[in-house]
């Protein structure tokens, strides 16, 4: 079955008000009516306000970077998933390995904030991915099987058809030391595989998997030919609006 192509941008705790809405309109200008490929950015909170603004009535749409899965309340330093929506965002990322590994987002507390999301209406970008010493200890299925099933256990697959997975080996995000074409493909076609399995084959078939770590304009084009790969998750590459431009393009190219 034909995917849709689906591109984002992480902008991660990168930039300030004045270079955040520079690259906005710079993304804007290229990718504003960009047909072929959905494209998102994920600002930090405190730019989603003017970024949107930025991006209204563009073919461009924004997400969040993470959410606290509460509707209101004493949770210092937290942002809601209504809050999210009350700001324009349409997406959020679920899980990314920062929020695993720095921060401590454990399995059932990533589970919980893709729960949240889907009931307010927020598109999710479920991220998954093994560490390197996992890799080498061959245990990455082990590890993405486990991250799939607690975070997609009690869902069906009506009430996921909005949802985006991000396949990311830990090992390749920041470091410049891209999975090759073989191995994304390898993890991807495994993940799909596994859907297959607790999902039943439609949704395996429909769903669509991102590539990320260490994506550039340059690499982009062999991911993205690979049959199970259906977009990228970018991190560093997405704060220059001509490499973003050149992923969003690859499949193409
Ligand atoms: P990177 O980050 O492209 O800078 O490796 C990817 C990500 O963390 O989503």
């Amino acid at each position: 079955m034909a995917r849709s192509v689906v591109v984002g941008g992480n902008w991660k705790m990168h930039l300030e008000l004045d270079s955040a809405v520079a690259l906005a309109s710079d993304v804007r200008n290229r990718l504003g009516s960009q047909r072929g490929a959905e494209v998102i950015v994920f600002p930090p909170f405190p730019f989603l306000v003017p970024v949107a603004e930025r991006l209204r009535e563009s073919r461009v749409a924004i997400g969040a970077q993470d959410l606290w899965p509460e509707a209101k309340g004493a949770f210092t330093g937290a942002v809601s998933a209504s809050m999210l929506r009350s700001v324009g965002c349409e997406w959020v990322l679920i899980g990314h390995s920062e929020r695993r590994h720095v921060f401590g987002d454990d399995d059932a507390l990533v589970a919980r904030k893709l729960t949240v999301a889907m009931a307010e209406g927020l598109k999710p970008v479920l991220c998954v991915g093994e560490r390197l010493e996992e890799r080498q200890a061959g245990r990455t299925f082990e590890v993405l099987g486990r991250q799939l099933d607690t975070a997609l256990a009690g869902h069906t697959a009506a009430a996921l058809a909005s949802l985006v997975i991000a396949y990311e080996p830990v090992w390749a995000i920041g470091t410049g030391q891209v999975a090759t074409p073989a191995q994304a493909q390898e993890a991807h076609a495994w993940i799909r595989d596994h859907l297959r399995g607790t999902h039943g084959a439609a949704f395996a078939d429909a769903v669509r998997i991102q590539y990320g770590g260490s994506v550039k304009g340059s690499n982009a084009a062999g991911l993205l030919s690979q049959p199970d790969i259906d977009g990228a998750l970018v991190g560093g590459a997405s704060l220059q609006a001509d490499d973003f431009a050149a992923i969003v393009r690859a499949r193409a190219a």
